[in-house]
């Protein structure tokens, strides 16, 4: 049955939505069994049962031992991660110009890149306001070795770089020495895609370029021939669903050696020392992959690479293309009986140089922000999986709550951390609403988000 389906895929001139009808069906049946309204892509995606029976079969027909020997168990469980590590080069089309390093997840492989980049007081950290907060925090490791750092600022109306003030920052940065500048391909609030001429531009400009991909490549076919970043990071599970625990590294090796290693662990040395305060680190991406890797997880990735092959990005990228579109236009229609609207969507209005996540707020008839705390509640009641909040992304919540420096000073020398205290100190409501559309959202989701929200209508 499965294999009718894929075969679907390759002939895709029919009707989309049918094929992804059937995929739903078969293959995330839970869905539709538990009346859910998953709306939360962008958190994490969803896992077909074909990768998960693939997983089981490979699980059931051999043994595994840890990799790190040369035993024949061992052998086994180094081919499969290896291979996998193989696949996952040659689907984001990496040639042999890439390392790939197993991760726990994101997070893991951005830490790896802060810990280890040689800021010292003469080096530059740029970042966006629009950055997840797993880049946001290497900036202390820049502090920490004494380097500077900067934000350039996106704009209130469409959340998208202000090209200016980035090509600035770029090129006045020319005495610094190790530039380090981050910044991700697609936002992970606003679903806006930055565009990926700055990696190039950066370089021209003596910069080194960490990509955070990781909310980009869920729905985007990422070339590194054309794209060539120094460094990204990837979570697999956000990509399709299954293994959680599994990110990656991807390390340009002609910027391999400039990252510095501050310590070494299992896995990473090729000799190390007692008597001899001394060690050798491997030469390739194992410098980096500490202790055991998931060797039972990683060739778990391979189904899901293959999973996505045979539904073709390309599809699940116009199937979303036209999804989003519609949700933004409904979502604009929405008005109170005195003709103010009830959803201020913050980011792009419409469908150019996107993604498909939208963020938003409610507001009453009478212009009142409604608090995004109610808005969940009332969603949960409805089954639907949305998010509100900042989405560990405070520089866009920042921007669309114009908050202030000055304010911001104020809060943080109360010394408390607590969400409403803030929007106390503040005067000023936090946080927004966020949906995200992925591979398995089908029009009655949409339908059902729009009759929530039709709900808020006075
Ligand atoms: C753009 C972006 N970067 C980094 C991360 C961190 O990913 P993880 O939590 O899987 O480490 C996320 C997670 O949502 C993200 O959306």
């Amino acid at each position: 049955m499965i294999n009718d389906l894929i075969r679907a895929t390759d002939s895709v001139s029919g009707d989309l939505n049918e094929l992804f009808e059937s995929l739903r069906a078969k293959e995330y049946p839970n869905l539709d069994r538990l009346s859910h309204v998953y709306l939360d892509y962008t958190g994490g995606n969803l896992y077909s049962k074909w990768q998960i029976q693939k997983h089981v079969e490979f699980l059931e027909t051999n043994i595994y031992g840890n990799p790190h020997s040369t035993n024949p168990t061992s052998l086994i469980s180094t081919k499969y991660v290896e291979d996998t590590r193989r696949e996952v080069l040659e689907y984001f089309n990496a040639g042999d110009d890439y390392y790939c390093v197993f991760t726990s997840n994101a997070t893991q492989a951005l830490k790896i890149v802060g810990e280890s980049y040689p800021f010292n007081s003469k080096s530059q950290f740029l970042l966006l306001f629009d950055n997840h907060n797993s880049v946001n925090g290497i900036r202390e490791y820049a502090r920490g070795k004494g380097a500077s750092f900067e934000y350039c600022p996106v704009y209130l109306e469409d959340l998208r770089i202000d090209e200016e003030k980035l090509q600035k920052k770029l090129v006045s940065a020319r005495h610094k020495q190790h530039k380090l500048f981050a910044y991700p391909a697609q936002s992970n609030v606003s679903g806006v895609k930055h565009d990926l001429k700055w990696v190039d531009i950066a370089h021209e400009n003596g910069w080194d370029v960490l990509l955070d991909t990781a909310a980009f490549v869920p729905t985007n076919s990422l070339d590194l021939q054309t794209v060539k970043p120094d460094y990204l990071c990837i979570s697999f599970y956000k990509i399709f669903g299954y293994p959680t625990g599994i990110g990656a590294l991807l390390i340009r090796k002609n910027a391999f050696e400039k990252l510095e290693k501050p310590w070494f662990a299992g896995g990473t040395v090729s000799y190390a020392s007692v008597t001899m305060p001394e060690f050798f680190l491997t030469d390739n991406q194992e410098r980096f992959e500490e202790g055991t890797v998931n060797y039972l997880s990683i060739p778990a990735v391979r189904f899901g690479i293959e999973w996505i092959r045979k539904i073709g990005m390309h599809n699940i990228q116009k199937k979303l293309t036209d999804q989003t579109g519609y949700l933004l236009n409904e979502l604009q229609k929405l008005q109170h009986t005195n003709g103010s609207a009830l959803v201020h969507i913050f980011g792009p209005a419409d469908n150019v140089q996107r993604g498909s996540t939208i963020i938003m707020n409610f507001f009453d008839k009478d212009g009142g922000k409604i608090d995004v705390s109610e808005i969940e509640q009332k969603a949960k009641e409805k089954n639907i999986s949305l998010r509100t909040g900042c989405f560990c992304n405070p520089g866009i919540d920042e921007i669309t709550n114009c908050i202030t420096s000055e304010e911001l000073s104020f809060f943080y020398s109360s010394r408390s951390d607590n969400h409403y205290d803030k929007i106390h100190f503040l005067g000023k409501m936090r946080g927004a609403i966020r949906i995200s559309l992925g591979l398995m959202t089908n029009r009655r989701d949409c339908e059902k988000y729009l009759d929530f929200c039709r709900e808020f209508l006075a």
